[in-house]
This record gives C-alpha cells, structure tokens and sequence, in this order.
C-alpha cells in the first residue's frame, strides 16, 4: 500500500499534479471547457492579496464541484472544544496529564477528538487549540473539513493514512501531518489504533522558520516536506462532510464523494514531514541555546518574534557542552508551553512525562528538572552522550493556553506533579 503512494518534495512549493494524462489543464488555469469533463475551482488559503512569497493557492480539476452538497446542519461537539475558551479559568499552576486511554467502542479519528485546551477565538483568526486524538476505527463516508485552522497532528501511537481532496498521506508516529484550513481529508487507520496529539492553528499558516545566521540549511530543510501527489475517489452515494465552523460542528449530505480531485496545481496543499530528518543545531562549547533553536515550523503573529505558536522538537541528539548543567534549565516565560512525548524518555523528567501525555507550563509559571534529574545532571560526567531514545515536542504560544473543563477535570490529571520539585533541597553555602 505504502509503496504505492508517491509524494513531491518541498515546502510552499508549486506543485503540478495529474492522476489522469490531461487531467492539468496546459498554459491557463480554467478552460472554457475541460478536456476531461472536470470542473475548475480554485482554494485560496491567504487572501488573494497576501505577498507573493506568503500567498497560497491551489487550482483544482474535479469531477464536481465543492459546492454540490445538501445544506449543512449543526451536530454534536463531542468533546472538541474551540476558542475563546472559558469553561473554567486558567491556573497558573503547572499541569501534566497521563495519556488518554485507547476509546472502547468504535471511534474514528474525528470522534475521538478530545481538547485540552487553547487561546485566542477562531472568529478573530488568532490562537490556537490543543486536541488529543483516540480513534480505533476508519472514517468510512465521512469526510471532515476546518474552516477554523489549520490541522498540525503529530501522531504518538498507530500510523494513519489521511485521503484529502488533493491526495493520499501516510502518516507515522515519528512523523507529523499539517492539512491546511478547509482541506477536507478521511482518516484511515493503518493499524488497530491511533492516538496523538493536534495543534489546530487558528492564526497565519505555519511556515518554516528565518535562520539567519545559522545560513542556508539546517533544522528542517524545505525539500524534506512530502506532499501528495492527485489521487481521486469516483465514488457515488451517501457520504457525509462534517464542517468545524467558528467551533461548533456541522454535517451536510453530498451524494458522491467529495475526495474527488483529479489533477491540482498550486502551492495550498497538505503535507507530511519525518521528524528524523531535522537537523539539530546547538552548542559545541558550553551552555545551551534556547529551545527557539529546536523549532520545526512558525506561525507568526503580527508581532515581530511573537509566535500566535511555534512547533519544537526535542530529538535524539548529541549532548557535547562542557561545564554545563544539560537538561534544559529552571525557566519562566513570557510565552506558554505545552509539551507531548512520542516516544522514549525526556531528559528534564526522571518520570511522570510519558509518552501519550502531556504538561502545560503557562505564562510566567516556573518549571525545570525535577529534583532527581537536578541532582543527576549536576554531578553527572561530562562526557559527550548520545540522547538516543527520546521524542519530545512543543506547541508555544503566545497566548495563556486556557485549559478546557475535560481537562482540569479529568482523573488523567496528575494532582501530585508539583512534587517532583519539592526534593529540590538548598545547597547555598557562604564561604
Ligand atoms: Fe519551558
């Protein structure tokens, strides 16, 4: 299966892609007529007047257009929840969750949705929410769209095959998926479960960040994005599209499939990425960078440097610094923290940070090592060591993340993380 699917390369990029000869329409963008009968429609994702190197677009050839569905009509929210987010208020006190269990009945990937919280309002296009997801079934004639944001999902258990309207993904744990803003896609599980983690970003698309004086590669490489080449479903009969609408969720009945995209060109368009091929930069004499160096992908805000959120990773990678505390140090910040491990261990937590979960250090709340890895790091031998087995990452956002009523309500919360600082003991001497 897997081999059968083929990707392009690059990020932002203007791809050209055909499942049928002649499928692409040849020096223009809508014919009068369409040699193969398809219909021409065109996917803005930035305003038709955003700068050239931000602007996206996609032109699309189908076999009937988008808007041949019956009318829409509001459904239950389930457990996803959408900014502004103001069901109980929010803590400054540090939270971590165990991960969510596997769902007992069938549940596909958009029923699974659970959100842990969030900040800004989709309706003034700022912030972000933080979904986890548990899905142990495909969706079979359904298929789901956000108008609200773009849909970061890194996956942390079971592969998934995401089949959007502009082709075939699959998608790893190890691995993440970004579906732009109002792609709609169906999520196929590729083992018997699926469970991770999504970051649905309600402000300017993610892009790859500036690097200035690191130069003209490293951290992520844009060549290193795969995105789908046209793959169509010809399918007649009951379908259904579920709409997430300035957060609430609607359902309209098409009578065809709506994954029915024969040949795009454009730059808008889905996208996966290896989290293994990110270059890691950092320090070769002592002290550590800020973990800014470790980031992935960037959705600016409107002000300079202030991301509306940054993805960073914490891979596997050489730890060289001398005469340096390692693990990333006791901090406060001005931005907020949400954390999820994929896989192995982080090297600031003994335990307690598992893979599946998740910690949240918002605005100006202070958080480190724990007391045991304090203790180990500063008496550790400070040889160069290899972090082999570990996959962290961060969603930091501008904003407060508001923590939802699931959230601070459910027994996943562990109540007892504040002690994992209380070992730390007063070493201060005066000489
Ligand atoms: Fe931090």
């Amino acid at each position: 299966m897997a081999s059968e699917i083929r990707y392009q390369s690059g990020f932002g990029n203007e791809f050209a892609t055909e499942a049928l000869a002649g499928g692409l329409p040849v020096g223009q963008n809508a014919p009068q007529k369409h040699p193969l009968g398809l219909y021409t429609e065109q996917l803005s994702g930035t305003p038709f007047t955003a700068p050239r190197a931000t602007n996206r677009r996609t032109w699309t050839y189908r076999i009937r257009p988008s808007v041949t569905h019956r009318p829409y009509e509001e459904i239950a929210t389930g457990m996803i929840r959408s900014g502004p987010f103001q069901e109980v208020p929010a803590t400054p006190n540090q939270l971590r969750w165990n991960p969510p269990l596997m769902p007992a009945g069938a549940t596909d990937f958009v029923d699974g949705i659970v959100t842990l919280g969030g900040n800004g309002d989709p309706a003034m296009q700022t912030g972000v929410a933080i979904h986890m997801y548990a899905a142990n079934e495909s969706m079979k004639d359904r298929c789901f769209y956000s108008a609200d944001g773009e849909l970061l999902i890194v996956p942390q258990a079971g592969s998934l095959g995401f089949h959007t309207e502009l082709g075939i993904l699959e998608v790893a744990p190890g691995e993440i998926c970004m579906i732009p803003r109002g792609i709609k896609f169906r999520a196929v599980l590729l083992e018997k479960e699926a469970r991770g983690y999504i970051c649905e970003n309600y402000g300017l698309p993610f892009r790859l960040p500036e690097l200035g004086p690191i130069g003209a590669n490293g951290l992520a490489n844009a060549r290193d994005f795969k995105a789908p080449t046209a793959a169509y479903e010809d399918r007649d009969g009951e379908f259904h599209i579920t709409a997430k609408f300035l957060g609430r969720l609607w359902s309209a009945a098409i009578d065809h499939s709506p994954l029915d995209v024969v040949a795009w060109h454009g730059n808008y368009t889905p996208c996966k990425y290896d989290l293994a091929l990110f270059s890691c930069i950092s320090t070769v004499s002592f002290d550590h960078p800020d973990p800014s160096i470790y980031t992935v992908l960037s959705s600016p805000s409107s002000i300079p440097g202030t991301a509306n959120c940054d993805f960073a990773i914490f891979p596997p990678r050489w730890m060289v610094a001398e005469h340096t505390f390692r693990p990333p140090w006791f901090h406060r910040n001005m931005m907020n923290e949400f954390m999820g491990l994929i896989f192995g261990t982080y090297d600031a937590k003994a335990e307690g940070f598992v893979p599946g979960g998740a910690s949240l250090h918002n605005c100006m709340s202070g958080h480190g090592p724990d007391a045991e890895t304090f203790e180990r790091a500063s008496n550790s031998d400070l040889q160069p060591q290899y972090l082999a087995n570990t996959l962290a990452f961060m969603f930091e956002t501008q904003l407060v993340v508001r923590p939802t009523e699931f959230a601070m309500r459910t027994s996943l919360l562990q109540h007892e993380y504040f002690e994992c600082w209380q070992g730390l003991k007063k070493h201060f001497v005066t000489r």
